[in-house]
């Protein structure tokens, strides 16, 4: 089986719910600590060896193409300072030539037609990786690694999974298993955003697919589904009917919803107090912050 190597990004949302910030900012562009979320996906995604990445942006974007450039300027005056190590974090975010492609959703009609813009740009035989950069997952070996890996042995379309409590389950593309061997999940159906008691399990499917080019041609012909979108969810759901396998993968990790403005300050604070030179000042602000709070009611 030909590796995987080339990683498709929707990143064309407009993010309304974090506005005002995101009238000028793109959503992928908020730092979590002192790194935009984007950034989070790309060491991801370079670590389960992706060496293309394909954006589909829309609208209002340029700073997230401008984000991949190179900065001469910038990067001259931090060498002549000899400030190597900050000189080395700013050279870590350049996408060399030919490595980035951006392709434009001009409407947005969905998850499965952003995906479904980047067709082109993936061969006949090519599977690939989709990864939704508002789901951030912290975790040993990068979750994406860890999917490729299993995905080596296993073919087919394999999307990440992760159990969330019933009542949330409306809010994700839920999985129908139909063997669970651990880790590894078989799938007898996919439904996405099920209704509130109708979805088939509470396993749900976290912003990381690798999906084979048969999910493209499936989405030619998707209907809207969920919310009136195409959704990506579908036209995977199709391959099952199709006789075809896929997976779900438990991977190991913690995933942060920082498409809510919740998950985007838990994963905030989470890995602030993972850095050293921060740790100490925040947790003894946390304290206080929350002893005050608690002294208060
Ligand atoms: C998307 C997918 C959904 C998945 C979720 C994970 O939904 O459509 O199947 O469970 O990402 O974050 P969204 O959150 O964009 O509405």
């Amino acid at each position: 089986m030909r590796p995987v190597t080339k990683a498709v990004f929707p990143v064309a949302g407009m993010g309304t719910r974090f506005l005002p910030a995101t009238k000028s900012v793109p959503k992928e562009i908020m730092t979590l600590v002192d790194r935009p979320l984007i950034q989070y996906a790309i060491e991801e995604a370079r670590e389960a060896g992706i060496e293309e990445f394909i954006f589909v942006t829309s609208r209002g974007k340029s700073a997230l193409e401008d984000y991949f450039d190179e900065s001469p300027t910038l990067e001259a005056s931090l060498k002549e300072k000899g400030k190597d190590e900050l000189l080395e974090l700013l050279q870590a975010t350049n996408m060399p030539s030919g490595q980035i492609a951006y392709i434009r959703q001009h409407q947005a009609r969905g998850l499965g037609h952003a995906v479904w813009c980047a067709r082109r740009l993936i061969g006949p035989d090519e599977s690939f990786a989709v990864m939704l950069p508002d789901d951030v997952i912290a975790a040993e070996t990068s979750c994406l690694k860890q999917m490729v890996d299993a995905h080596a042995k296993t073919g087919g379309c394999m999307v990440a999974a992760m159990e969330v409590p019933r009542e949330k389950a409306s809010a994700y593309g839920i999985l129908d298993v139909s063997e669970d061997m651990g880790s590894l999940v078989q799938a007898r159906g996919m439904v996405e955003k099920p209704k509130v008691g109708e979805a088939p399990s509470n396993l749900a499917v976290i912003g990381r697919y690798i999906l084979t080019p048969d999910v493209l041609h499936n989405l030619e012909k998707t209907e809207e589904g969920s919310g009136g979108e195409i959704q990506l969810t579908d036209a995977i759901a199709q391959e099952i009917t199709e006789g075809r396998n896929v997976f779900g993968y438990r991977f190991q990790g913690e995933r942060f919803d920082c498409g809510s403005k919740a998950g985007f300050l838990q994963a905030t604070v989470a890995f602030a107090l993972e850095r050293p030179e921060l740790r100490e000042e925040l947790s003894l602000f946390l304290h206080e912050r929350l002893s005050m709070d608690q002294a208060a009611q």
